[in-house]
């Protein structure tokens, strides 16, 4: 089982069409495709997950058991507001990507606080579509890291 979730928050829904000159041209279905395509190389399988809703997130993360070797979460806008999904994160066993495709230490301030950043493994942003495949990547890394 190499199985890997990846969460999307509110608002991710709308790429494609939302603030292109940040968030790209791509739509999340078409970054799913290209997530597929690299994990089906690399031996993996992935499942996309995206909700507006903070609870259905919560949920989904509750819902993981140990059904999962890595999880990589997009909180979007919730990563800087939501202790809920914090403290859902430190319930989940399995590794833990924080991405963010704009690198929102760059931007406004608001964005420089994350309740994600704490109660992961490791965060990448600010690279574009590719933090997605750069995630899936560095779990299969620390998890044959690990094995060694
Ligand atoms: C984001 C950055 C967040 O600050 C923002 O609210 C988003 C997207 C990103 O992927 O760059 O919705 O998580």
């Amino acid at each position: 089982m190499n199985k890997i979730l990846v969460i999307n928050g509110p608002n991710l829904n709308m790429l494609g069409e939302r603030e292109t000159e940040i968030y790209g041209k791509k739509t999340l279905n078409q970054i799913k495709e290209d997530c597929e395509v690299f994990s089906q190389k690399i031996n993996y399988e992935i499942e996309f997950f995206q909700s507006n809703s903070e609870s259905e997130i919560i949920e989904c993360l509750q819902g993981m058991e140990n059904k999962y070797v890595g999880l990589i979460i997009n909180a979007a806008a919730l990563t800087h507001t939501s202790i809920s999904i914090h403290d859902s994160l430190k319930i989940v066993g399995c590794k833990k990507i924080e991405i963010h495709i704009s690198n929102p230490y760059s931007r406004e301030n608001f964005r420089n606080k994350s309740f994600v950043s704490p109660v992961v493994d490791g965060i990448i942003s600010g690279l574009g579509h590719s933090v997605y495949i750069t995630a899936i990547f560095a779990i299969k890394q620390i998890l044959e890291q690990a094995n060694e």
